[in-house]
């Protein structure tokens, strides 16, 4: 896997503790006020077809934010527990629940070897992990496999290679859209979820595609550090990093911007 060169670069999702974890905490909360990340994470909750008493496993729930709105929805006859492989997300997870007064449980763990018996949920999500892990086959067939006969199992990834980005200069989306699919494990997942969930065996695998619109804002925090790493390779010079940033400020200032990416939600049920 290639490894990021600086601090801001959220292809290291996959290490977050080997990085600076508040860029990581960061882009996270940043995404949670995005009209198209709301609208996914509604459709994953609704595609997880939830009731009180479910119990139910979040796996890579980095801040714990879905996974405490997920402890809400099941109600205190149910469960939830968050899964993190980052010890600084589970920290901040349980901080976060803690603070909320929500009965969240965080663990630290490996989507790869999830440290729990057969069938022990009714529910099982992931949103996007399985492009930053190394093994996205193992942690599918991890959670079918800790998901008790007739319970559903729903992931959501993005696509590397449905990223539109608008600009003055096509090289420097163009670029950027480049240095972020290949330090990437699986950039393109997004289109595979189906077959992924079909193949660990699940049945009535189906899968929603929506497309998220993201803010300059946003875009600042997933690009910001990547465009100044090419300015600084000689690859973009400073004139067209300065540019296409200027455009982009335009384009929401005039209303035209039109950058994002698709979305793709899957979900299958684990045969009884
Ligand atoms: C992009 S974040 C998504 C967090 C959350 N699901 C959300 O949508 O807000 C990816 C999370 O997966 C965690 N992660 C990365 N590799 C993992 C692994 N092998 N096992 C479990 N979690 C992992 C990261 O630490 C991070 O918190």
């Amino acid at each position: 896997m290639a490894r990021p060169t600086h601090d801001a670069d959220p292809t290291g999702f996959g290490a977050v503790d080997d990085h600076d974890a508040d860029y990581f905490v960061r882009f996270l909360d940043a995404r949670t006020t995005i009209p198209g990340e709301i609208r996914v994470k509604r459709l994953i909750t609704s595609e997880l077809r939830l009731r009180e008493g479910l119990s139910v496993l979040d796996v890579g729930s980095g801040t714990g934010a879905d996974t405490c709105h997920l402890a809400t929805v099941v109600g205190p006859d149910g469960s939830v527990v968050g899964l993190d492989r980052s010890a600084r997300m589970v920290e901040e997870s349980r901080r976060r629940a803690g603070a909320l007064g929500v009965p969240a449980e965080f663990v630290d763990g490996d989507a790869a070897s999830l440290p729990f018996p057969d069938a022990t949920f009714d529910r099982c999500r992931a949103e996007r992990v399985l492009a930053v892990i190394d093994d996205p086959v193992a942690a599918v067939a991890e959670m079918a496999r800790v998901t008790r006969p007739g319970g559903l199992v729903v992931v959501s990834e993005i696509d590397s290679g449905t990223i539109f980005l608008d600009g003055p200069d096509s090289h420097v989306a163009d670029s950027l859209v480049h240095a972020l699919a290949s330090g990437l494990p699986n950039p393109r997942i997004g289109r595979r979820l189906n077959r992924l969930l079909a193949e660990a065996g699940l049945a009535d695998v189906h899968c929603v595609p929506q497309v998220v619109l993201n803010p300059v804002a946003f875009l600042r925090v997933v690009f910001a550090g990547q465009l100044e790493e090419l300015v600084a390779t000689g690859e973009v010079n400073r004139a067209g990093a300065d540019a296409f940033w200027a455009e982009q400020e335009r384009g929401e200032h005039e209303g035209w911007l039109c950058t994002g990416v698709t979305c793709f939600t899957a979900a299958g049920r684990k045969l009884a």
